[in-house]
């Protein structure tokens, strides 16, 4: 009787064993196991004073006749609050290099102006400043992330910028605060020091940016039992030399992050292609060019490794998304964009491999919030569209703080041209509550994909889900149709005790919870 049970048992899992290694696409997933939790600022944003992203897109000021509050455009921060923004980067970029903050407090009148030699060569009327900023971060709940000026600014403006923002006591720059209507400190955890310091930032050697970093890291203060988070102006693309360089001679307990930046192009810097005319090749490409950034925190935080082998300091990819053509008949200084599926499928890939390099990667900001580049919110004078890259967000969620997971994926591929990608994509975690998530992107836009999904270590009883799809890889929400792109509830899915049957719609991006 024993052996007979035993003889079944073993038919049964080698049963088991060729159905899923027959199966093409299946993922297991370890829910019991993982100890390192995915931060939220993965999730951060970045808004420059760029084009349309701060004048018209967060901020309209009290006499607007757009709806506002206290001058804040209600729409956009009403889809902000909804999307519980974990942190916002201000005020560049490479406007940060320029900006001068002591021009952006006090009476808005009297506000010197200045022109934003980076983006358009317009005049920037100075009438967002700190308290504007700091006062938009309070009302939509998220930290602020505020980059200093080293390009053309000095140790003292940058000192002062804190002491003004963080002092709690009687000083020069607190009491030029409370004279400005702000009595309590505003305690400011994050702080960039430059920005792109290698280009736009002052196109310095690495070597030199490292001592100019010591300088002022020196001098931004810890006030009122505020611990800064210093980050250093880290490399662009594969600059690695950049990264070893100021990991050697910037001593570890002087900084807390290391930037990267990386941004998703079609075709190249010179010739950049439409945000929404592209054939499967191209996109194809894109997507290929968005993953391209797992080897780079690799190789970035391989040297990394070597200075700092506890991983205590963080990688901060601080700008990325993509990058293409203006729309037609826009100010080419002004990088605003379309964000069709592709940004969507672009955002999903990015955020499954800074997930998946939890470890290293503690913070990420995609460029940008509002009408710029990889835009989560587009808006004209009357309203406003969230884009197919706003949804991901959205529906990425619950990954933030959770448990990272492990997984082994199987997926078939797809192919056009001369590209060829996996056509799943994949990232797992576990919330505090024991909810299992998986979020799972089909990137192959003609085929539906059935994926067997092992649950390994869960017996699920409950399982909900929600995705966005579209029929084009180019299909984008307009003001004319806002909703071509939008989240829905998502049911084609079978839970048979430890397994799972999903069929991942063509140009789809899923998350799954599974308790
Ligand atoms: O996000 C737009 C620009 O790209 C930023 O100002 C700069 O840091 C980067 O080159």
């Amino acid at each position: 009787m024993k052996t007979k049970s035993l003889k079944g048992i073993m038919v049964l899992a080698a049963m088991l064993v060729s159905f899923f290694s027959l199966a093409q696409n299946r993922l297991i997933v370890n829910t019991d196991q993982g100890d390192i939790k995915i931060n939220k600022h993965i999730y951060g944003h970045f808004a420059e004073h760029l084009g349309r992203s701060i004048y018209g897109g967060i901020w309209v000021g009290p006499d607007s006749d757009i709806p506002n509050e206290d001058g804040y455009r209600k729409d956009v921060m009403e889809a902000l609050i909804n999307l519980e923004i974990p942190n916002l980067r201000w005020p560049g970029g490479c406007f940060a290099d320029e900006y001068h903050w002591t021009d952006g407090i006090g009476d808005p009148a009297e506000r010197p102006k200045m022109v934003n030699t980076h983006w358009g060569g317009v005049t920037e009327d100075n009438s967002f400043g700190t308290h504007e900023f700091m006062n938009f971060a309070k009302k939509i709940g998220t930290e602020p992330y505020i980059t200093g000026n080293v390009g053309s600014g000095s140790v003292e403006e940058m000192s002062k910028w804190i002491e003004y923002i963080n002092f709690d006591g009687v000083s020069p720059m607190a009491d030029l605060r409370k004279r400005n209507g702000q009595d309590e400190p505003w305690g400011i955890r994050y702080w960039g020091v430059g920005n792109e310091s290698w280009g736009c930032g002052g196109n310095m050697t690495p070597e030199y940016y490292a001592n100019e970093y010591r300088r002022y890291a020196t001098y931004a203060r810890n006030y009122g039992g505020n611990r800064l988070y210093k980050i250093a102006g880290g490399a662009n693309n594969w600059d690695y030399n950049w990264t070893e360089v100021l990991m050697k001679n910037i001593p570890l307990n002087m900084m807390d992050g290391l930037s990267l930046h990386y941004y998703t192009i079609a075709g190249s810097w010179e010739n950049k292609k439409s945000a929404t005319d592209f054939d499967k090749e191209t996109y194809l490409e894109t997507l290929r060019k968005a993953a391209f950034i797992d080897e780079l925190i690799k190789r970035h935080g391989t040297i990394m490794d070597k200075y700092d082998p506890e991983k205590r300091i963080g990688m901060i990819i601080d700008e990325w998304g993509t990058w293409f053509e203006v729309e037609p008949g826009t100010n080419p200084g002004f990088l605003y964009q379309q964000n069709t599926m592709r940004d969507a499928h672009v955002a999903a890939i990015s955020l499954n491999i800074f997930n998946k390099n939890a470890d290293r990667v503690h913070m990420a900001n995609i460029a940008q919030t509002v009408n710029v580049l990889q835009a989560i919110i587009l808006t004209n004078e009357t309203d406003l569209i969230l884009t197919p890259t706003y949804h991901v967000f959205d529906l990425y969620k619950p990954h933030k703080d959770a448990t990272l997971l492990s997984h082994d994926l199987k997926s078939e591929e797809v192919s056009f041209g001369k590209e060829k990608m996996e056509a799943l994509n994949v990232s797992t975690s576990r919330s505090e509550d024991g909810t299992v998530n998986i979020s799972i992107a089909n990137i192959n836009p003609d085929k539906k994909i059935d994926l067997d999904v092992v649950l390994r270590g869960i017996d699920a009883k409950n399982i909900t889900a929600e995705y966005i799809t579209a029929p084009a890889i180019n299909s984008h929400n307009t003001f004319e149709n806002k909703e071509v792109v939008k989240k829905a509830a998502f049911k084609d899915f079978k839970l048979n005790k430890e397994n799972l049957k999903v069929s991942v719609p063509a140009n789809s991006i899923i998350m799954l919870r599974a308790k």
